[in-house]
């Protein structure tokens, strides 16, 4: 088979640059604006980098409106001021948030323009009033030259090197746009984008970085982006935009469309390649205005952006003039709002909240409040960091934000509203649920509970796992049929599974006595397992199947592995010292051992084998205590050297004690270790203990 091209002349360099810009710049719309992209990531990161090498090769058909130039400029001083050809002006505000909002500003443009009631409705355009801040985009002969804030309204900022980085805006227009157009618009951060943003901020909080914060709400942190004077940082943000009319424009008779109507434009524009909100429609009268003002407020919540109410202009361009302005307001246009996302309240309490996977989570317990259309009495303070930072204290009046389905949080507090005395929160060191110790490891933000196999919060998580596919697998098992045991109390932790009978089982709503006969054959069959199936479906944090595999691997056997030390768990390839706490940490919790007891008791058995050839451990069985200051070496490295050499080292004396290690201003534990006869040795003799016995 030939392929039609191949005799074909290559394309000039020229024609190749000007195809593919014009195929990504189809794709980026797509993409960002319609959300329907119609070829892979990778596909288009192809295409990206040919025009990249295309342009790196042939710098003379470089062009500012490229995709590959949207954020290419050098961080500036600072942002320079744009005086407005047109004013960018503000809507008035109807305050009202009921239908008599809508009715109001009908009432008075009718009145304006002199219409009797028996005169036809006034055709309006219903739009979203979205959160972010007004931006002015300026294209000449159809390429985007200036994009600035609204600033004063007479004097704005240019930004236009970080609105380059928004995808959805086009940097060019098609030849049919006239000669000069400021298209108006919103740059906005989607809830998602601004979600992922503070969890991105948070981590880096938790991970020592300085003056970092997170954000208040998307407006905020999409005000913040644009004002960046690095565009790297801008193009980090995500912005988004949406275009809802124009400023400066050409007039018709020095070419380019002419508009009758409101609605035509933004259809316009929408051609042009600008996200226009898809929930834009023509209204005839009030009570079209009220419906759509009551059927975008159901909607509300699910919206992928915050909006604070819904825009009505008049559709008619010359009514509109008619109309004019007052006060620098104009008469065609009103915005009607909805409820407030933000309200201030009281903190009564805090309580700390325990997930399916162990997480720790501070929520704050307030005095009911109606915010965002629904009242809330909790509000997540997501972390210690995050409570500290805001110290959020009890009796405090705080901001809390409630916007879309996201749980309210606590924005800030009034720091002149405190209570005097009011105590520092601080996050309990053992789980609420379940008393297991609780512990933030080293780079992370969250405190965990490590009563995995019996934490009540934990449960149907811990169940799952442990009956998954690859840990010990009971077939049939689902995170349907948990739920419900769980929640019809006909299993409480991990063991109770082994110990269902038939008729609890059957008894469960929409359990067939088939279905209950064949769980209690996966369940029999589950029981012959394999050590590694075992120890990976413990559910032990950072502790997968591979590691999983490499324990069992190593120590042969179950009790092995959970008598190991952490230096002794570090030994293990793929054991880190992360991954040596968490393991030691989990066994070391008494609730979790039981368990494993238990499940023994229930008949779960594995092929047990022999350690994996080690070097001799020293110190193997030998039980330390370390007491008063060493010559030369910290406690905790003298700790390290023993675990190391397969010795433990405790806290106090016992007759189980083999040898105290003392040091200068050892106090009561050495008159214990005399008074119970336990060897006594200094420091050399223990480095003389570590050396591998010559025989
Ligand atoms: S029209 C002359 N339409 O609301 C009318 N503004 O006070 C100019 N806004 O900060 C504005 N959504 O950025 C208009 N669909 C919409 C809007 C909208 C949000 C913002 C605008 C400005 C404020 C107007």
């Amino acid at each position: 088979m030939t392929h039609p091209d191949l005799f074909a002349p290559p394309p000039s360099p020229a024609k190749r640059i000007a195809a593919l810009r014009a195929e990504l710049d189809l794709h980026d719309h797509r993409y960002y604006v319609l959300d329907a992209p119609s070829i892979p990531d990778s596909e288009y990161d192809k295409l990206f980098r040919e025009l990249q090498a295309l342009e790196a090769a042939h710098p003379e058909f470089l062009s500012p409106d490229s995709p590959t130039q949207r954020v290419g400029g050098k961080p500036l001083e600072q942002f320079v001021s744009v005086r407005h050809k047109v004013p960018m002006l503000s809507i008035r505000t109807e305050t009202d948030t009921e239908p008599t909002g809508a009715q109001n500003f009908d009432a008075r443009v009718r009145k304006e323009l002199g219409l009797a009631d028996s005169d036809p409705p006034v055709e309006y355009v219903c739009e979203l009033k979205f959160d972010g801040l007004a931006m002015s985009l300026r294209y000449e002969h159809g390429v985007l030259m200036q994009a600035a804030t609204r600033g004063d309204g007479e004097m704005g900022e240019d930004v236009t090197q970080n609105i380059r980085t928004i995808r959805q805006i086009p940097l060019r227009l098609p030849a049919t746009a006239p000669a000069v157009i400021e298209v108006r618009g919103e740059v906005y951060l989607s809830r998602a984008d601004f979600e992922a943003l503070n969890e991105r901020q948070r981590e880096k909080i938790a991970q020592g970085a300085k003056g970092e914060k997170t954000f208040v709400n998307p407006r905020n942190a999409a005000a913040g982006g644009v004002r960046q004077l690095d565009p790297a940082i801008a193009a980090e943000r995500r912005l988004s935009f949406f275009a809802y009319g124009v400023g400066d424009i050409t007039l018709p008779e020095q070419g380019g469309p002419v508009f009758d109507t409101h609605f035509e434009l933004l259809q316009t524009l929408e051609k042009w390649g600008f996200p226009v909100a898809a929930q834009t429609r023509t209204a005839q009268g009030a009570s079209e205005l009220i419906a759509f003002h009551q059927a975008i407020g159901r909607q509300r919540d699910s919206l992928p952006y915050d909006i604070d109410g819904v825009v009505y202009k008049v559709n008619s361009l010359a009514l509109q003039q008619k109309l004019g302005f007052v006060s620098r307001e104009p008469r065609w246009a009103v915005a009607h709002k909805y409820p407030a996302q933000e309200q201030l309240t009281t903190v009564l309490g805090i309580e700390v909240q325990v997930g399916r996977t162990g997480k720790l989570t501070p929520v704050a317990k307030l005095a009911p409040v109606f915010v965002g259309g629904v009242t809330v009495t909790n509000a997540t303070l997501h972390n210690e960091d995050e409570a500290r930072r805001k110290d959020v204290r009890v009796g405090d009046t705080v901001i809390v934000r409630r916007a879309g389905d996201v749980i309210p949080e606590v924005v800030s507090v009034l720091p002149d509203k405190r209570v005097p005395g009011a105590p520092l929160f601080t996050m309990p060191r053992t789980c609420p649920v379940c008393g297991s110790a609780a512990v933030r490891e080293e780079g992370e933000a969250d405190y965990r509970c490590t009563g995995g196999l019996f934490c009540a919060a934990q449960r149907k998580e811990a169940i799952l796992h442990f009956a998954h596919r690859r840990a010990v697998e009971v077939e049939g098992l689902g995170d349907k049929l948990v739920e419900q045991l769980v929640d019809a109390h006909v299993i409480r932790t991990l063991p109770d599974l082994y110990k269902l009978g038939f008729t609890a089982l059957a008894s469960l709503d929409r359990m067939a006595d088939k279905s209950a006969n064949k769980l209690l054959e996966a369940l029999e069959k589950s029981k012959k397992t394999t050590l590694p199936r075992f120890v990976f479906g413990l559910g032990i944090r950072h502790v997968g199947e591979a590691t999983a595999k490499a324990l069992a691997r190593h120590f042969g056997q179950l009790d092995a592995i959970m008598d190991a030390t952490e230096a002794q768990l570090l030994e293990v390839d793929d054991v880190g010292p992360i991954v040596a706490k968490s393991i030691r940490t989990f066994f070391d919790q008494p609730h979790n051992r039981e368990v494993v007891e238990q499940l023994r008791a229930c008949g779960l058995t594995w092929e047990e084998g022999e350690p994996a050839a080690r070097a001799p451990q020293p110190l193997s069985g030998k039980t330390f205590v370390i007491t008063g200051t060493l010559p030369t070496l910290g406690r905790d490295e003298a700790k390290d050297l023993i675990e190391a050499a397969g010795g433990k080292v405790a806290g106090s004396v016992s007759k189980k004690t083999d040898y105290v290690v003392a040091g200068t201003e050892a106090g009561s534990k050495l008159a214990k270790a005399e008074a119970l006869g336990v060897a006594v040795i200094d420091q050399a003799a223990l480095l003389a203990l570590l050396e591998p016995s010559e025989n």
